[in-house]
Parts: C-alpha cells; structure tokens; sequence
C-alpha cells in the first residue's frame, strides 16, 4: 500500500463535507451574513463593475491553511478566501480563480493530507485550475498523479475537484497518465472566453533532486512548449490567455516578453508582501505577484472583449477587518484537525534521539527541587502553551477549531520538539495522555533534557550537573527565544521587552 493510502481514504470525510452533506444547498449557512466592513477598513474593489471579467488568483501557499492564531495580526487563510469569493458574488462579480500552486512546505505524511484538504477546499471555492509547485511535486509523483482530475471524478454528489495545470511537466515519461496534470485549459465567463497554462521552473528541480522524485518528472523549458499551447488555446477560441507562472519574476518578466500574445502572467515569484512594483507591465502583457503564504488574494478585472489591455488589479489583503470566517472552511478545518487526531499522525512520527539519550522529565520534576522558578515559570503564558492550542487566542471573534493533534501546532506549544522541523524528540511530547507532565512550552525546551543533569545531583556531583542544564542570556538573545518567536509566530518579539516576563531568578 502507498505511503499515502491512509489519508486518502480518510479525506473522504473532507469530500464529504465539500459535497454539502453538512449545509444543504439552499439552506442559509450560518453566520453567513458576511462580516460588515469597519469604518476604518480599506474599501474592496472600490468603483469596479460587476460587469467586468474578474478573475482570482492565489498561490504559495506553503500550508497556511488558516492564521495559528500566534499573533493577532496575522493576515490570510482559507476562511477568509472564501468569504472574499462569497463578498464579491453578493456584489454580482461571477470571479473565476485560479492558484498557482506551491500548497504546502513539508513533505511528510501531513502535508499529504493537507494537499488533499486543500484542493478539495479549492473545489468548493470553485477554483477552475491549480498549478503545481516544486513543493507539491515533492509529495511524490505517484501522490500528485492520485490528486489529478480525472474523466469520471466529476462526482455529481459534490463540487469537482480543480484542475491541476503544468504544461511543461511529464510524470514518468509518459503523456496521458490519468490525473496527470493538463496543459491547458478554457474557462468561458459572460463574453469572455479564459484560455490558461500554467508552468513550472525547471530551475525549481533541486528541491525536487532532495525529494528523491526528480528522476519520475521531466520539467521541459517553458519556451519550448508555450508556443504550441498558446496556439491551441487561441486556435479553440481563447479571448483571454493567462499565464500561471511557478517561476521567479525575472523569468516571469522574460516569459511575458518572449511571449507578448499573453495578456496577464501570474508570477509565484516575488516576496511574501508584494506591495510595490505590482502589477507591471511589458507590452501589452500584464504581469502580477500574489504574495506568499495566502495572505493575499490577486483580483484582476478586465473590461471588454474588444479592449482586452484594460486591466486593473488590487492585491486584497486578507486582514480581519473586512474578512470573517466562512463557515464552511471551518468544517473543513474541523475535519482536516479530526482526521490528524484519528490517524494519530503527530503520536507516531519517528522521534529525533537527543545527545547522550537524555531524557525530558517534565517541568513538575525540575520544580522539586527548584520551586522558586517552577512557581514563576507556572504564571508565565508558556505553563499554558498547550491549552491555547484548544481554546485559541483570548478575546478573538472567530469560531475556534481545536488543534491539539497537529504537530504543526505542538512543535512550539508542548516540551521536548523541535520547534521549526515540527518533529518530536525521543522522550518528547507524545499525546495527552501519555505525556501530561510535557504540556507547555516547559523549562526543558530552553535548558535541554534534564535526566542526566537530575541523575548527577542525586549523586552528589552538582558542580558537574550544572553544565547539563546551563543556558546564559547570551544564547537566549542569539537563537534560544527565536526558535521559537519568529517572525510568524511573535511579530513583535523583542528580547528585552520580553525576557523581564518570564525570567526567574533562584536555584532553590
Ligand atoms: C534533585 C534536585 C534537582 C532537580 C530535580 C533538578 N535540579 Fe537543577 N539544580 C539542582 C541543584 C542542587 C543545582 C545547583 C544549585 C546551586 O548552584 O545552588 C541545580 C542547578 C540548576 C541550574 C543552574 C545551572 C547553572 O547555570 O549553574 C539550572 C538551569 C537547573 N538546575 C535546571 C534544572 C532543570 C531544567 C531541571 C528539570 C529537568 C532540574 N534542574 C531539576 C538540583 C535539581
Ligand atoms: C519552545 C518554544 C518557545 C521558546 C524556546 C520560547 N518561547 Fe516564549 N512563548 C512560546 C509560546 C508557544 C508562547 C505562547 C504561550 C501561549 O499559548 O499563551 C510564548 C509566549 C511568551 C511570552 C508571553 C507573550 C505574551 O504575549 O504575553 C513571553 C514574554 C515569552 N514567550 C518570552 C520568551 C523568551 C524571553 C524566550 C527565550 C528566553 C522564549 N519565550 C522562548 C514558545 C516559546
Ligand atoms: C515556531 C513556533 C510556533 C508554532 C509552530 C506555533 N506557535 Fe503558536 N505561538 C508561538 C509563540 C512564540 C507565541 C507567542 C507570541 C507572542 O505573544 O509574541 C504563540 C502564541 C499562540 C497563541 C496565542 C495565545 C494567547 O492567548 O496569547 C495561539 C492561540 C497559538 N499560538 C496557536 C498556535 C497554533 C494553532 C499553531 C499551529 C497552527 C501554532 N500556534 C504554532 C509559537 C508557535
Ligand atoms: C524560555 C526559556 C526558559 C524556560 C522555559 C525556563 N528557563 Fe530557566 N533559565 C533560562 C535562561 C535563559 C536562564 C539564564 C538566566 C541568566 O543567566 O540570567 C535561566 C536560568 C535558570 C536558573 C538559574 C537561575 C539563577 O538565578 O542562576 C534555574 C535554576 C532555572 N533557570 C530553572 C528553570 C526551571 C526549573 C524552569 C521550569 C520551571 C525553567 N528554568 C524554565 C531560560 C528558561
């Protein structure tokens, strides 16, 4: 059975919901009233016309499915995607989306569920293609095969998934594999008539050689398939042609001037926040960023069949203030959670051996012997890290799904992970059950596993014990408080603001 199969049977629970077992479709979702705009919020699509083709485009995800919720102000995530589609259908817009791919950013069993999750998520925002990532494409070729629409998924029970788009991208050598991703497709909306492809970089590939898949894909330069495609795209009555690009910018701009019939590339290129030089223009090409992380959404309005050079574009930021949950993201979440807690995935994953085979006691067994920093570290936020995972952020608006079982989440908010690869160590954190005494962010995260240290001063040798456990404010402020307060997770870190809050003076 494939590494996968697991997870495949179980995102039918995911399809389930997308196929609307959950709201009826004319039911009135709830909550579905939309979140009014604040005074203070920055208007959306201000004086554009209904009219007009809009058209919605996404891309890097890199498996922020929604805000973890870490910091308050964290932009993007699915819910507030789908309440931007929702927003933009009330007003008359009939937008069609595309992503450029790039879902997720680990290649483990998880991610393989979030793709999953995802791309069924995209169907239900009725996303009309997908390109493919250098990180999807990691996931495994057979996996990205299993994903692909194929003739008879079109299940009448449920919204379709998209398609996924790679023109320049062969899996085993071979050109009509079902599920295999399509070259091209058209998407008709009022007079237009959308034709789209989508490329992937071949400079990409390296991540791929680390993946161990380069040699089941050949990724063919983009300039050598586009003209053949671009041609059937017009010949079967493209007005519009698009371009996803899963390439730098630069390439992206070199595309858009080899290929000036193209009127929009859409870059996967650029930075996270691509608030400047956006979009750009080369002839009559238009060439767009969307960011990173999902934490915009690209809307492009063209106006008429006849003037097809008339383009705007906004880069709608995901903020709170005009975006609120859609209800049926957070069943999809809901789902996504359950599923990661029914596979047990992040109580298996294959442990990392700590030095010496040290082992984590738990911050109650520190607290024996020194109760002064047990009782100060005890009223600290990171006594309580575990149980933010269940009950979210204090104070916020949104509709809190429960995130204890995923290992993207514990990594910081349980003892004995490592933080940025999201793995646990031998001894770690487990699951609730079995290791109720690792809830938190404990004193072993910053101070190292203890047993030896414990065993020592048992044996009476103290002074060699301290080594065991010391940590200076030196290698605090370098790399300690940052490993997990990154830019992410604790925008507004700053060591000497927040080490006076949990330091904790006295050995006894
Ligand atoms: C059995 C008692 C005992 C336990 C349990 C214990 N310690 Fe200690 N620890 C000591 C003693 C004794 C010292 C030395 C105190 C002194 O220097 O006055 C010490 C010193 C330390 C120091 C200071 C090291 C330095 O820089 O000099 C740290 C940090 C520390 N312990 C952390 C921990 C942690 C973390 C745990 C839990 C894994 C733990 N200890 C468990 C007895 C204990
Ligand atoms: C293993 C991960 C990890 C490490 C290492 C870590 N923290 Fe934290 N920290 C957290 C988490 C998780 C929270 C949020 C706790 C919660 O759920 O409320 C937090 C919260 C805090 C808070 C409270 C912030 C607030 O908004 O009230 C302070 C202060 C803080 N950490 C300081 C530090 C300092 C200083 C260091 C380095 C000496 C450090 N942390 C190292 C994970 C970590
Ligand atoms: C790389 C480490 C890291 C990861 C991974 C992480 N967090 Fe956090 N989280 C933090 C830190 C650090 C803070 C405290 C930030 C601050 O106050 O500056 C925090 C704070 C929070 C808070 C706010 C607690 C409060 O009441 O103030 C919530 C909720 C939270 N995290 C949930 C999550 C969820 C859900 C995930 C998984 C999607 C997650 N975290 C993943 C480090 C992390
Ligand atoms: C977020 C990281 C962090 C956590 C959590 C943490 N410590 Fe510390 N601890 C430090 C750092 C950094 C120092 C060094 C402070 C210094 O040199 O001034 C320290 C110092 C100490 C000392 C020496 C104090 C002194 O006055 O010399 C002891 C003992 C200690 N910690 C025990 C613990 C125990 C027990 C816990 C859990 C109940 C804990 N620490 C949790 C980071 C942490």
């Amino acid at each position: 059975m494939p590494r996968w199969a697991t997870p495949f049977l179980v995102a039918l629970a995911i399809s389930a919901i997308l196929a609307g077992w959950f709201w009826p479709i004319d039911k009135p979702e709830p909550g579905s009233s939309g979140k009014p705009p604040s005074d203070s919020a920055e208007p959306l699509l201000e004086n554009w016309s209904p009219d007009d083709l809009t058209l919605v485009f996404s891309g890097q995800q890199h498996g922020y499915l929604e805000p973890c919720g870490c910091s308050e102000t964290q932009s993007g995530g699915f819910s507030r995607r789908a309440d931007l589609l929702r927003q933009m259908d009330r007003r008359g817009f009939r937008p069609v989306a595309f992503d450029l791919g790039g879902l997720v950013q680990r290649r483990r069993e998880q991610s393989r569920l979030k793709y999953q999750t995802m791309l069924a998520a995209l169907g239900e925002m009725s996303y009309s293609a997908v390109g493919v990532g250098p990180e999807d494409l990691a996931l495994g070729a057979d996996f990205l095969l299993s994903q692909g629409q194929t003739e008879d998924s079109d299940s009448p029970a449920g919204p379709a998934r998209p398609h996924l788009l790679a023109a320049n991208l062969r899996l085993f050598d071979s050109d009509d594999l079902p599920g295999a991703p399509v070259a091209s497709r058209l998407v008709a909306s009022g007079d237009h008539t959308i034709g789209v492809t989508a490329i992937l970089d071949p400079q990409l590939g390296g991540q791929l050689e680390a993946a161990g898949v380069l040699a089941d894909v050949t990724i063919r330069p983009p300039e050598d398939v586009l003209p053949g495609v671009l041609d059937s795209l017009t010949r079967d009555g493209a007005t519009i042609l698009v371009l996803l690009s899963h390439a730098s910018v630069d390439t992206s701009l070199e595309l858009a001037r080899r290929f000036p019939r193209l009127d929009l590339v859409v870059s996967a290129g650029g930075p996270e926040d691509p608030l400047t030089d956006n979009p750009r223009r080369i002839g009559t090409t238009t060439v767009v960023t969307v960011g990173q992380k999902g934490k915009y959404a690209g809307v492009v309005g063209i106006n008429s069949p006849s003037r097809p050079s008339r383009i705007r574009f906004e880069l709608v930021n995901l903020d709170n203030q005009r975006f609120a949950d859609h209800p049926k993201m957070t069943e999809v979440m809901r789902t996504y959670q359950q599923t990661l807690e029914q596979l047990d995935l992040a109580a298996s994953m294959l442990p990392i051996a700590t030095s010496g085979n040290r082992k984590f006691l738990g911050s109650a067994r520190c607290g024996e012997c020194h109760t002064k920093a047990l009782s100060k570290w005890q009223d600290t936020p990171h006594a309580h890290a575990f149980e933010s995972l269940s009950t979210g952020r204090d104070g916020q608006e949104h509709d809190w799904v429960p995130r204890t079982f995923d290992a993207e989440c514990l990594s910081c908010h349980v003892t004995g992970w490592e933080p940025q690869k999201a793995l646990p160590y031998k001894s770690g954190y487990v699951d609730r059950q079995t290791s109720s005494h690792l809830l938190g962010n404990g004193c072993e995260n910053c101070h190292g596993p203890g047993s030896r240290h414990v065993e020592l001063v048992e044996a009476g040798q103290v002074e060699k014990s301290l080594a065991e456990v010391r940590v200076t404010l030196e290698q605090a402020r370098r790399q300690l408080c940052i490993s997990c307060h990154d830019l992410d997770n604790s925008p507004t870190f700053n060591f000497d603001t927040y080490w006076p809050r949990i330091t904790h003076p006295g050995r006894d």
